[in-house]
């Protein structure tokens, strides 16, 4: 009786709170809102969602990835670093046509990858369990048309890769 229940309002629960197995994965025209949805890797290491940093007022929002198995909050890699979504809800979309973005509810843009090539493909976006973002081709490995590892903001993971262009830059406050 009580797992008849659950199965008939098992989609309605999904809807509202992680209350399902989480998920590594997007397919194309799939988004997560921040309403405490999130990506969790495979093997739970790392988790990408949106945040505000720890000590901050709370009104300025980012889509980025952090440790999922520490309870700190420590911060690896951000989307719209230089573009916080402010007293607007964030989403977290791959869009028909074939791009990640971070918007707002009103369709307002704040970060994209910006990949225009479209094809009739199927794209997916994992977060892997090494803590890289990796977007391309259904089948990710295949066909990687971006990945988060290559454009590194705070901290670096094993696997990550480094280049003279690269700068670490460090955040300025828990505000910023
Ligand atoms: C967060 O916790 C982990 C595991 O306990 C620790 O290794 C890491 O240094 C902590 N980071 C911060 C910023 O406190
Ligand atoms: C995500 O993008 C699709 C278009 O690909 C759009 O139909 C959908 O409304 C978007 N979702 C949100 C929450 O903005
Ligand atoms: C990321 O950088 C590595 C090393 O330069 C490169 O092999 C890989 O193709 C890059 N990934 C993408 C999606 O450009």
């Amino acid at each position: 009786m009580l797992s008849s229940v659950l199965i008939l309002y098992m989609p309605l629960l999904c809807s509202f709170y992680a209350f399902c197995e989480a998920r590594d994965t997007l397919r194309q025209g799939e988004w997560i809102s921040d309403n405490g949805e999130t990506l969790v890797s495979a093997g739970g290491k790392f988790e990408f969602g949106f945040f505000s940093p720890t000590g901050s007022s709370g009104n300025k929002r980012y889509a980025g990835i952090w440790y999922h198995e520490w309870d700190n909050r420590t911060v690896v890699w951000v989307a719209n670093r230089d573009r916080p979504i402010i007293n607007a809800n964030g989403v977290f979309n791959l869009t028909e046509d074939g791009e990640l973005k971070v918007l707002d509810t009103t369709g307002k843009v704040y970060w994209s990858t910006n990949i225009r090539r479209l094809c009739p493909c199927d794209r997916t976006v994992t977060l892997t369990n090494s803590g890289n973002l990796v977007y391309g081709d259904y089948g990710v490995l295949k066909n990687i048309l971006w990945e988060s590892f290559n454009t590194t903001t705070d901290t670096l993971l094993p696997g990550m890769v480094v280049n003279e262009n690269m700068v670490l830059t460090s955040w300025r406050g828990p505000d910023e």
